[in-house]
């Protein structure tokens, strides 16, 4: 199959049985994307596809054939942080950061296509993820942070 993640084509053989999930984290080495509940529950897999957030545990590999995925790996540098990331650091909405690949992925997806979201918005955008730490609280004003700072 042939993908491109994070602006990289990939030409890749996979099994038919294996994982998203597998290959970005095994066969790639992007190792962002984390595994939580393996059922689909816990959203902590997120990745995009297509501009839509899946969870990467759910989706076959070959399901992203032809397809444009980004995973946290893409989103800003350590030189140069997203202003998503560089808000959930100034915000410290994130504790032990588990979730957090997901959580900056789908607040990004949120703004690229609404920059003026609501909190019931932000709110829904990352409702698939559960955070066992944070208390969500931080996440959503990081969130609103950073729209008000790519609106700027
Ligand atoms: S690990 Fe994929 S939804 Fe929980
Ligand atoms: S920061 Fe620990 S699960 Fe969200």
């Amino acid at each position: 199959m042939k993908f491109t993640v994070n602006g990289k084509d990939y030409a890749l053989v996979v099994e038919s049985h294996e994982r998203l999930l597998d290959v970005l984290r095994n066969r790639l080495g992007l190792k962002g994307t984390k595994e939580g509940c393996s059922t689909g529950d816990c959203g902590i897999c997120g990745v995009l596809m297509d501009g839509k957030l899946v969870n990467s545990c759910l989706i076959f590999a070959i399901q992203a054939r032809n397809k444009r995925v980004e995973t946290i790996e893409g989103i800003g540098t350590a030189e140069k942080l997203h202003p998503v990331q560089r808000a959930f650091m100034e915000w410290n909405a994130s504790q032990c950061g588990y979730c957090i690949p997901a959580m900056i992925l789908a607040a990004k997806n949120l703004l690229d296509k609404n920059p003026n979201p609501t909190q019931d918005q932000i709110r829904r955008a990352t409702s698939g993820i559960l955070c066992r730490c944070t208390g969500y609280l931080k996440i959503f004003e990081a969130v609103q942070a950073a729209a008000e700072e790519m609106k700027g």
